[in-house]
């Protein structure tokens, strides 16, 4: 059967296909699988596929929540030493937010707490990257991000920030909340059949890019969140959690822009050069 594919032009296509069909032989061999499990395999797939479009990504979230992008992260970036870890994309994403100025406000309705995120964008040894691009999204206390958010405007929660010479960025946003992952589908119906949550700890998105630089997904997770040991899609990473700080309205550190009570917190984020060519 795996010499079936020796005439694969391609010897990475060639690799690929035969591992797969050891590993799926392997997997059926093992769970000694009957013929109603693989029926049903099946109609999962075909849901999987039903449920699929151009906003909602079935296939990517089962991923997420078998571990596989995790672990596929990790291959693409080995843990560095020096640099901050990256973790998974997720579905919620769109390219395009409206560019921000140093300490511009995301928040297009109220949303809760607001929250000034600060820090800076460094290299390994610790020298500012000016000019860096941070695109960064989040939820609101409804728990849901803005393109799930029909009563929110397009630009709500979502903005691309550049730092500025000496390295360093600010954002207003709101402190985010724990939610759950699409779980009106086959995912959420595999995650209920094995007694697993669907929750994910609050956290905020970041893509940080920068000329010269590797890209870096990641995330900040607030400390204090609930999920922190049980994420859904299992993307805590410990050196990504952050202390979002409470301030009371008359903090005279208040930022322009922030009303009322409000939280803080620091962020700093070193990137890898690219590799030499
Ligand atoms: C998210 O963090 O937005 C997310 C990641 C994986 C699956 C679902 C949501
Ligand atoms: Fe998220």
């Amino acid at each position: 059967m795996l010499e079936s594919f020796d005439g694969a032009p391609s010897p990475r296509l060639r690799e690929l296909l035969a591992s797969l069909v050891r590993h799926l032989h392997g997997f059926a061999s093992e769970t000694r699988l009957t013929e109603d499990e693989w029926a049903a395999g099946v109609r999962i797939l075909t849901e999987t596929g039903a449920i699929t479009d151009d906003v909602r990504q079935e296939f990517i979230l089962w991923s997420d929540a078998l571990g596989l992008s995790m672990l596929v992260d990790a291959l693409a970036h080995p843990k560095s030493a020096a640099a901050t870890e990256s973790t998974v994309l997720g579905p919620f994403h769109t390219p395009g937010a409206p560019e921000r100025g140093y300490g511009e406000s995301m928040i297009g309705k109220p949303a809760g707490i607001p929250a000034w995120v600060h820090g800076r964008v460094l290299d390994i040894e610790g020298e500012p990257v000016a000019g860096a691009e941070l695109d960064v999204w989040q939820n609101g206390d409804n728990g849901l991000y803005t393109v799930q958010d029909v009563e929110a405007s397009d630009d709500h929660l979502r903005g691309r920030f550049r730092t500025r010479t000496d390295g360093t960025y600010a954002f207003i946003g709101v402190r985010p909340v724990p939610y759950t992952i699409p779980s009106d589908g086959p995912v959420g119906r595999m995650l209920d059949a094995a007694g697993r949550h669907p929750w994910r700890p609050a956290h905020i998105h970041l893509i940080v890019s920068a000329a010269g630089f590797q890209t870096l997904t990641t995330h900040v997770f607030d400390k204090a969140s609930a999920y922190l040991d049980s994420d859904a899609v299992f993307a805590v990473k410990p050196s990504l959690l952050r202390t979002f700080r409470p301030r009371s309205a008359d903090d005279p550190s208040r930022p322009a822009g922030i009303e009322g009570d409000w939280c803080s917190v620091e962020n700093d984020v070193v990137l890898d050069r690219l590799p030499d060519r």
